[in-house]
């Protein structure tokens, strides 16, 4: 076929070049004429409620694999399959055109968060609906509405040039939100199957509306659970209180000796392997369009705190954390109940920056707690989950590729940026395919993912789909 050709000699890769150029100009042509009716598509998807956390969306979960599978079935792509797991299923499919070609790996997760607490959505989370140049629905930002965009941007050179401009994997996963524990044994059962020169994730977000960005380093997560118990029932607080120490108490007291005057975190050799941010680093942060105050603003919060000689940017996405995420125990109905409670109990994850691992501050936390643990109390400690974060190279091919793809649809180079969210699986990428990940994301901090209300730009939705035309070309280009 012609891109073989293109090889071999000068000339005809010149042509070649300009084969592929054309046939990039019709496929973003092919998004524009075609978009509204892709809108369209994505509220189907976004009308299944893929819920991975609670068993009574099981059968729904099934419904979004099948209809992901169904959809890139449709499209022409020439393997489809829905794989088991012990858990949720993945969809997988390829497109292998030409060994002498890239071969990319597509990630997205079709997954998406409860969408509790349901009283504060201005309209029904599983009933998409466009407002204001949003899309409102549970998971239209992260992450059906980004994997989609991969799914379009396909289409979108299926229907005109026939096949894409290089090989492509999906694998679609129905588990990232609650941890992904079936993915890692997948992957190393399916090396060969998976195997792609590089990986492309779209779950991240823009740096800001209309500001281009690759996102380079995410933050690793560490997730547990801690009871303290007392008394072994709850008792009456006037006949006890004063002489049986009160387990809320006890564990309020260890949780405020969590950080310290200069919102550190206290747990023994917490920041031993945290990896520092360059100098460089630091200035281009410095650099980014970012206005504090409004970001703050924006949240309702009066100021922002953190870890002294760090700034909010920093503290956001490159510096670990310590965050209780869910505090309960004793009564808590209306009205007064006068009880010193038998237990008490939190939830607490740390977020992680490269150097450090989930297991080293699990453990370190698990010593913390039984260090300080009162005599009075049992300590019960639970490892929900976790995984781990990582900075992916910047100067890659697929991420100058990325760049200019970016740069194409914006006008402006994109800067490079480090996330604070998590994604365990670009980490497992690397680690079990030997892989680096691109991270090229169009969500944005104020798009209320794992929130109510959750939405994505239909502006954004576009600009990813016509970002992943230009890559594909790009990449295929620059091999
Ligand atoms: N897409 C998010 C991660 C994300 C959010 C990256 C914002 C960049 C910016 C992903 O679906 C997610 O929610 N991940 C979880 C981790 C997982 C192990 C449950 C997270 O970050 O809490
Ligand atoms: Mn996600
Ligand atoms: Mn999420």
């Amino acid at each position: 076929m012609i891109l073989e050709a293109g090889r071999t000699t000068l000339r005809i890769h010149n042509f070649t070049t300009s084969f592929l150029a054309s046939t990039m100009e019709k496929a973003l042509s092919y998004t524009e004429t075609h978009f509204d009716r892709f809108v369209n598509e994505l509220k189907d998807f976004l009308r299944i409620p893929s819920v991975s956390t609670d068993p009574e969306h099981a059968a729904d979960i099934r419904t979004a694999a099948s209809w992901l599978a169904d959809h890139l079935k449709n499209l022409g792509v020439e393997r489809v399959d829905i794989m088991e797991t012990d858990g949720h299923p993945i969809v997988y499919g390829e497109q292998l055109i030409d060994p002498s070609l890239p071969t990319i790996l597509v990630y997205g997760h079709y997954d998406v968060q409860p969408p509790d607490p349901l009283d504060l959505w201005d309209s029904a989370p599983f009933e998409p609906v466009v407002k204001n140049g949003n899309l409102y629905a549970r998971g239209s930002c992260d992450d059906k509405g980004q994997l989609f965009m991969h799914v379009k941007a396909a289409e979108s050179y299926f229907k005109t040039a026939g096949h894409l401009p290089l090989n492509v994997k999906y694998i679609f996963e129905g588990e990232e939100e609650i941890g992904s524990s079936h993915l890692p044994p997948f992957m190393e059962a399916n090396r060969e199957l998976l195997s792609a020169d590089v990986a492309v994730v779209s779950d991240t977000a823009l740096f800001g509306n209309g500001v281009p960005s690759i996102t380079y380093g995410l933050r690793g997560l560490a997730y547990v659970e801690i009871t303290l118990q007392g008394p072994k029932i709850d008792l009456h607080s006037g006949v006890y209180g004063g002489a049986i120490e009160n387990p809320i108490n006890a564990l309020a007291k260890m949780i405020a000796d969590l950080h310290d005057e200069n919102h550190r975190v206290t747990i023994d050799g917490f920041y031993d392997n945290v990896i520092e941010l360059t100098d460089e680093e630091r200035a281009t942060f410095a650099s980014l369009p970012f206005n504090a105050d409004e970001w703050v603003a924006e949240v309702g919060a009066s100021r922002s705190k953190t870890e002294a000689g760090y700034t909010a940017l920093e503290g956001t996405t490159a510096r670990p954390t310590l965050d209780c995420n869910g505090i309960w125990g004793g009564f808590t109905g209306e009205g007064a109940k006068t009880v010193l409670p038998a237990r008490a109990s939190v939830k607490i994850s740390c977020r992680l920056v490269p150097g450090q691992t989930t297991d080293e501050i699990t453990g370190k936390l698990k010593t913390h707690f039984e260090k300080y643990l009162p005599d009075t109390m049992k300590l019960t400690f639970t490892n929900l989950h976790g995984g781990e974060g990582g900075l992916v190279p910047t100067d890659s091919v697929a991420m100058r590729a990325a760049s200019d793809a970016m740069e194409g649809v914006f006008g402006e180079k994109p800067y490079m940026i480090r996330c604070g969210g998590s994604i365990p699986v670009v980490a497992d990428f690397k680690r079990i395919l030997g892989q680096d990940t691109v991270l090229m994301g169009f969500g944005l901090d104020s798009d209320a993912i794992h929130s109510p209300n959750e939405h994505f730009g239909i502006d954004r939705f576009r600009q990813g789909i016509d970002s992943i035309i230009r890559f594909m070309h790009i990449y295929a280009s620059s091999n």
